[in-house]
């Protein structure tokens, strides 16, 4: 089980290692509120990549964080690699 969840983080983070835009983007602006407790919450909203792309719109709008949509999109998809793995 250790070495399972090992495995796991270790492939976890050599994707995000890809993606350090999103991650470090998140940071700053998204954990304030959440931290990655409501992405893997049992009652998730979130169907989808579809739900997930209006989802951090959305957050990302009411924050106000003027973020281009290069950053909005390094963002949704740190969140899909990391945590909801969901099929474009
Ligand atoms: C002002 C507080 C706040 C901040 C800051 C915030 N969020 Fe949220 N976020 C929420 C709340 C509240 C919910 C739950 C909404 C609901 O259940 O209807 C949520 C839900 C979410 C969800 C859906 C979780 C799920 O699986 O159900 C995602 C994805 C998300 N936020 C992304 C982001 C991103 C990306 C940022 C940074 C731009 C961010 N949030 C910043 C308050 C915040």
């Amino acid at each position: 089980m250790k070495a399972l969840l090992l495995t796991t983080t270790l492939l976890a983070s050599t994707l995000t290692f890809a993606n350090e835009e999103g991650k470090e983007l998140h940071e700053e602006s998204c954990v304030s509120c959440h931290g990655s407790e409501m992405y893997t919450r049992d009652n998730s909203k979130i169907q989808n990549h579809f739900d997930l792309k209006g989802q951090v719109s959305a957050c990302a709008n009411n924050l106000g964080t003027g973020w281009f949509p290069e950053e909005e999109a390094a963002v949704l998809d740190f969140l899909n690699t990391q945590y909801y793995k969901f099929d474009k």
